[in-house]
């Protein structure tokens, strides 16, 4: 069986919760690979809303094994209180769920910092979810985390624990001028934790082995999106983790051989949340309608997301860095109503016109988008499940992302349910 890559090609938001929800059916294993609770994936199942934030989309089919990979960072009571909300709505969280021991916890001092660094950076601020992904991730490459299976040892973890708030203390009180943080507390407020998570704890790199062995479907569930990746997005206007598929694989242990395809999960226009570049923006109604018609407020912040054309550079260039192999092209019922559409085709940057997506983010914030419009099609594509059912003029929108991204759409998703979609190639069928 085919294993597969599902992660956002834009600036995250795409739409990844509903199609990993969709293709569960077909895979095995659901695996999560980096980012934390900063991630927000919204699904719909049979009308009730689910927004998950550390727990694999799998996790709403009870029959399917759900991982949570080294990369991922994990705070204590996210997962908790994740797990609560979910078998509180019936859902079950038992032994379909494992956690790798070498995930990094997110603590309270990591967003403490988190907090005061972004005030600190005024309007160089990254606009972050204020969940301490970044500080806990340089906390692991500084080689002072703790991980999950020091929960295993409270007496190294208190000892790891004291040494990581004396030096983080003196940051928090000298630099940032706020209080510090007492280890007792924090020590007895995660032990107090540790009996309901210690429990999922798996060395989940000999599991995922053990079922790529046994021939087992697996997909591997991205965070954020290629655009706030922290080595080929828009630095460091970014995330902390490797988002784009590479991360796959060093925030699993699974090698590169396993996996089989890649999808991007690309939405139909794009958004971004928090700072940085973002040629394609719209500052006027346009951006206004696109907000409302596609309910753009963050699934974890509740921020207003900012909203823009269909950016092709940009995604041709996450198709590169990710080898994706096809596309599920998300939310074009959103753009049902509107006359014309644009597609930015390239960037006119210091009078020069430039055709691929800048990596530099000085030369991305003088970047202006060059367009090409497009007619709308004036008809509900809301809920369309075939192909041939959509308009012309979708049919030709969609075509000539194709044509620019240099990959083809498969799949179309033309609603939140499960059910309002296209399906133009299965992305687990064999090939
Ligand atoms: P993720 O972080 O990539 O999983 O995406 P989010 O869940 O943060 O944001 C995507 C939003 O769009 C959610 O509210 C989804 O329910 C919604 N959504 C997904 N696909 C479609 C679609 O095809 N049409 C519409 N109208 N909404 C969609
Ligand atoms: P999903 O998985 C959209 C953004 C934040 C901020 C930057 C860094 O739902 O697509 P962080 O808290 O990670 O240090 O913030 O990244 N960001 C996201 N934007 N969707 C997400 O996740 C995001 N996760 C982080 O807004 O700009
Ligand atoms: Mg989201």
């Amino acid at each position: 069986m085919p294993n597969l890559i599902v992660l956002g090609t834009q600036w995250g938001d795409e739409g990844k919760g509903k199609i990993v929800d969709l293709l569960t059916d077909r895979a095995d294993v659901i695996v999560r690979y980096q980012g934390g609770h900063n991630a927000g994936h919204t699904i719909v199942s049979r009308g009730e809303k689910f927004i998950l934030h550390l727990i694999p989309s799998g996790i709403l089919h009870p029959d399917k094994l759900c991982v949570i990979g080294n990369g991922v960072a994990l705070d204590p009571h996210a997962l908790v209180e994740e797990r609560d909300m979910l078998r509180n709505r019936g859902v079950t969280v038992d032994k379909n769920l494992r956690i790798s021991d070498a995930c990094h916890l997110i603590l309270p001092y990591h967003r403490a910092i988190d907090k005061e660094s972004e005030k600190f950076r005024g309007t160089r601020r990254i606009g972050t979810t204020g969940r301490g992904i970044g500080p806990a991730y340089v906390d692991k490459m500084a080689r002072i985390g703790i991980r999950l299976g020091d929960l295993a040892n409270p007496a190294l973890f208190r000892e790891k624990l004291e040494q990581n708030l004396a030096e983080t203390n003196y940051l928090l009180e000298k630099l940032y001028t706020t209080h510090g943080l007492d280890a007792e507390t924090i020590y007895n407020q995660t032990m107090a934790l540790a009996d309901r998570i210690l429990p999922f704890m798996d060395d989940t790199a000999l599991t995922l082995h053990r079922a790529i062995r046994d021939g087992k479907a697996l997909l591997f569930e991205g965070a954020q999106g290629t655009l706030l990746d922290v080595d080929h997005g828009t630095y460091p206007f970014v995330t902390s983790s490797n988002s784009s598929a590479g991360g796959a694989l060093t925030g699993t242990g699974v090698g590169p051989t396993a996996i089989d395809r890649v999808l991007g999960v690309t939405k139909a226009y794009t958004t971004r949340v928090g700072s940085g570049p973002f040629p394609t923006e719209l500052i006027n109604e346009s951006g206004e309608y696109l907000r409302e018609k596609g309910q753009e407020f963050g699934a974890t912040t509740g921020r207003a997301r900012r909203c823009g054309w269909f950016d092709a550079p940009a995604v041709r260039y996450a198709c590169r860095i990710n080898g994706i192999s096809e596309i599920a092209l998300t939310k074009i019922d959103v753009l049902d109503a509107l006359p014309t559409l644009k597609i930015a085709t390239g960037y006119e940057i210091r009078g020069k016109k430039v055709d691929e997506f800048p990596r530099r983010v000085e030369i991305l914030e003088a970047a202006r988008p060059i367009y090409e419009d497009h007619p709308g099609w004036s008809q509900p594509t809301a809920g369309v499940r075939n192909f041939d059912s959509l308009p012309d003029n979708a049919k030709r929108y969609i075509a000539r992302i194709e044509e620019l991204i240099e990959v083809p759409v498969t799949v179309i998703s033309t609603g939140v349910g499960r059910e309002d979609t296209v399906i133009r190639q299965d992305p687990f069928a064999a090939r």
